[in-house]
């Protein structure tokens, strides 16, 4: 190869390079935010009512018997959902793992509120992580399910 062709490609290679950075970036955005919580229970903002996910299960289940999940997005005042301003995404945490994860592409069609099916085999420590496109990451209180 020659050196004139061989700076030719590596220019070539090095502009696809640039003009695809940003891609690979918006898939780790979500990951850099901040998580953020309910600051003070008795005098939440209204992006927090909005915003901070409230897990809904029941106080006592049986050992290894599926039951239902819901967590509600926010805790006290419904998000939107709209094409411009949605919530598109809610973990479900168990114990600090995340076991299951809803992904909402486009809002407008789909609820702020996320519905979970899972089974326990001891008393375990539920919590949501739920992501607003315009207003970040946030994360709910611990609700405790007993078995
Ligand atoms: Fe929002």
């Amino acid at each position: 190869m020659e050196r004139r062709e061989f700076l030719k490609n590596t220019a070539i290679i090095g502009a696809v390079a640039l003009s695809t950075a940003p891609l690979l970036n918006a898939g780790t955005a979500k990951a850099e935010e901040p998580i953020h919580e309910l600051k003070d229970p008795n005098n939440p903002s209204t992006l927090e009512k909005k915003h901070v996910p409230l897990v809904q299960a029941p106080k006592r289940v049986k050992k290894g018997e599926w039951f239902d999940v819901t967590v509600k997005v926010g805790y006290m005042l419904p998000h939107p959902s709209t094409p411009g301003h949605w919530i598109d995404d809610i973990k479900l945490l168990v114990n600090g793992k995340e076991v299951s994860e809803i992904e909402n592409k486009a809002g407008g069609t789909t609820s702020s509120d996320g519905c979970f099916k899972i089974r326990i085999e001891a008393p375990a420590v539920l919590e949501a992580i739920a992501h607003c496109n315009l207003h970040g990451t946030w994360r709910s209180a611990p609700v405790k399910v007993a078995v």
